[in-house]
């Protein structure tokens, strides 16, 4: 929220910001005279409406009306909040966001973070105290110094240690805050003991450095589970944090890569051994908001895994959440290594000159993909050679429109499939110019621009419904961008003659009304002949995408399991030779 970050904070990052410098990362800009101009990256163009004027610090596009400053830029370009824009650009500005006490309550952290860092106090005595801890870090090849920079401890083998330790003592904590904050539990008779017992504790911090969760390791002949992290607190988001990200940091002021591993103890291996730019997610896939943060700090990701089966699987995962990510200037590499390694144990044995040639020899993110994607395809084959870009195509419509990414991702594929046809996917491409809002460039957002021009319309006239065939009605409807956008399009196509207050009266009180109302009343200059055109434009192209779609699956499950070629063959052909007619 904007209310969260100071003014006067806004003001002198944009005033550190060159907006040219930001904008040229992701557009490439020619001088002219005062200005910079360059294609427009809100709309598809040919001749170049989009200027950067380093004067007035702004950008706009005479063609489609986007426009602002830095801030709005990063936000409408990678598709984030207000605020993530500000911490990618305060990255970058060498600046630290801060936050105001602001009108709206917030929740008071600070006795949650008294409480993590005095356990994580009290989790480093007791490693001190513990042989049979030190002797197993020891066996893990672990470093003195290692250990005291990524505030190793050890949880105690007993039920309430740390909750003895914490209540007493001249500053005490309240078993309440504890179980806010994640360190001990409370089973069905209310009785309260420490959440890590015997575990080696691995302390997580946020970018200030400090403690906001832990991880334990079992070792020895305890059981239970390996690991065992820190529940979600008003501290911790596990799908936003990366171990070692702090200590990564602090080895350098910008970090040239990022390092994603596995594990705790793959961080800290490499970064004992000279690698210090190691990170990893906390026992999650690396997701979007990872990545966001991840591009705030540094322009390439390498995203490290087994070369096993299930690495691959994961390596996959990583790079579909990465694609909405990969503006200009941003880099992906994926470095699948040795069966039944990982990093720890790989840096271990050969060194870290061996690990850092083969960060050098990481797969750039689109080899990697067209790789996973032709398996199993013989592309001498012309009707293989399509099947790639039934494939392919909704991992190019992710990715930001125009960006070099994407051109480059359909630039590949015609060269494998000399198919030029249809790589343009119609739907990610704005028919008109017209003003973006920042929420139609969020990922996926143009598509879901045409679904809210169709809804607008439908709502403003919802006689236009009856230009729709029922199965056109009921595959827009499948779309299920929004389910309620789906309902809509049903309602009207079923019940002839309704008029808007009708149909808008329809979800009155329920979710999503407030949305429906705000696209009844965008503005629109058409006349009737104007909305009829524009409308059946937009189906046509909703209805290109569902089928896309429909053939992207079924090519999937072709490829997944031979068997069910045959039963999905003719359905497949068929909707290929409409496409194609
Ligand atoms: P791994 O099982 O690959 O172990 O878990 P590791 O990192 O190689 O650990 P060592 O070398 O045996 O000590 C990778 C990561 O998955 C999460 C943890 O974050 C761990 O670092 N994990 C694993 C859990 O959360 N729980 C588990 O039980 C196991
Ligand atoms: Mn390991």
């Amino acid at each position: 929220m904007p209310g969260s970050i100071p003014k006067a904070f806004i003001d002198e990052l944009l005033n550190r910001t060159n907006i040219v410098e930001v904008v040229n990362g992701r557009v490439s800009l020619k001088k002219a005279g005062k200005d910079f101009q360059g294609l427009c990256p809100f709309h598809d163009e040919k001749t170049p409406s989009f200027t950067v004027s380093p004067a007035k610090n702004m950008y706009y596009c005479f063609g489609c009306g986007a426009g602002g400053d830095a801030i709005k830029f990063v936000q409408q370009f990678d598709g984030g909040s207000f605020t993530e824009a500000v911490e990618s650009l305060a990255a970058a500005a060498g600046m630290e966001v801060p936050r105001q006490r602001s009108q709206s309550p917030q929740p008071n952290l600070r006795p949650l973070q008294d409480a993590m860092l005095a356990a994580e106090r009290y989790y480093k005595e007791q490693l001190k105290k513990t042989p049979e801890a030190i002797a197993y870090l020891k066996s893990r090849g672990l470093t003195g110094a290692a250990a005291s920079e990524f505030g190793l401890g050890y949880a105690p083998n007993a039920r309430d240690s740390l909750l003895q330790a914490m209540t007493a003592g001249a500053a005490p904590i309240s078993s309440k805050t504890l179980l806010e904050a994640g360190l001990i539990s409370s089973n069905d008779q209310g009785r309260e003991y420490d959440r890590f017992r015997r575990r080696i504790m691995f302390p997580v911090r946020d970018a200030k450095g400090r403690t906001i969760a832990f991880g334990g390791r079992l070792f020895g002949d305890s059981q239970g589970p390996k690991y065992l992290n820190s529940p979600e607190t008003p501290l911790f988001h596990k799908s936003r944090e990366l171990y070692g990200l702090f200590e990564a940091r602090r080895s350098a002021r910008r970090l040239e890569a990022l390092i994603v591993v596995e594990g705790y103890l793959d961080v800290i291996a490499l970064a004992q051994t000279g690698i210090p730019n190691a990170v990893a997610t906390l026992g999650t896939a690396t997701g979007e908001e990872h990545y966001r943060r991840l591009y705030g700090y540094t322009d390439e990701v390498i995203c490290c895994f087994d070369g096993d089966p299930a690495g691959l699987r994961a390596s996959w995962k990583a790079l579909e959440s990465a694609l909405g990510c990969l503006s200009a200037g941003r880099r992906l590499k994926f470095m699948l290594l040795p069966d039944g390694e990982d990093p720890d144990t790989l840096v271990r044995r050969q060194g870290a000159d061996e690990f850092r040639r083969r960060m050098a020899k990481a797969t750039p993110a689109v080899e990697h993909l067209f790789t996973g994607l032709r398996r199993g395809l013989d592309l001498s084959a012309i009707d293989d050679r399509a099947r790639l870009v039934d494939l392919a195509a909704p991992y190019i419509e992710r990715t930001p429109t125009n960006s070099a990414l994407q051109r480059m991702m359909r630039d590949q594929l015609q060269a494998l499939t000399g198919i030029d046809k249809g790589l343009g996917d119609s739907a990610a491409r704005p028919a008109a110019p017209r003003p973006a809002s920042p929420r139609a460039t969020r990922r996926g957002g143009l598509r879901q621009n045409l679904l809210e021009r169709l809804l607008s319309l439908l709502l403003k006239a919802p006689r236009l419904a009856a230009q729709l065939a029922p199965e056109a009605a009921a595959a827009l409807a499948e779309l299920q961008e929004r389910k309620l956008f789906g309902e809509v399009i049903r309602y009207a196509a079923e019940h002839e003659g309704i008029d808007s207050a009708h149909l808008l009266g329809r979800w009155s009180g329920q979710d999503g009304h407030a949305d429906l109302i705000m696209l009844h009343q965008r503005p629109c200059v058409l006349d009737a002949d104007g909305m009829a055109a524009e409308f059946g434009e937009c189906v046509e192209r909703l209805l290109a995408t569902a089928e896309r779609r429909r053939r992207t699956r079924l090519v999937q499950e072709m490829r997944d399991d031979p068997a069910k070629e045959k039963e999905k063959l003719a359905e497949y052909m068929a909707l290929r030779r409409r496409a194609e007619a």
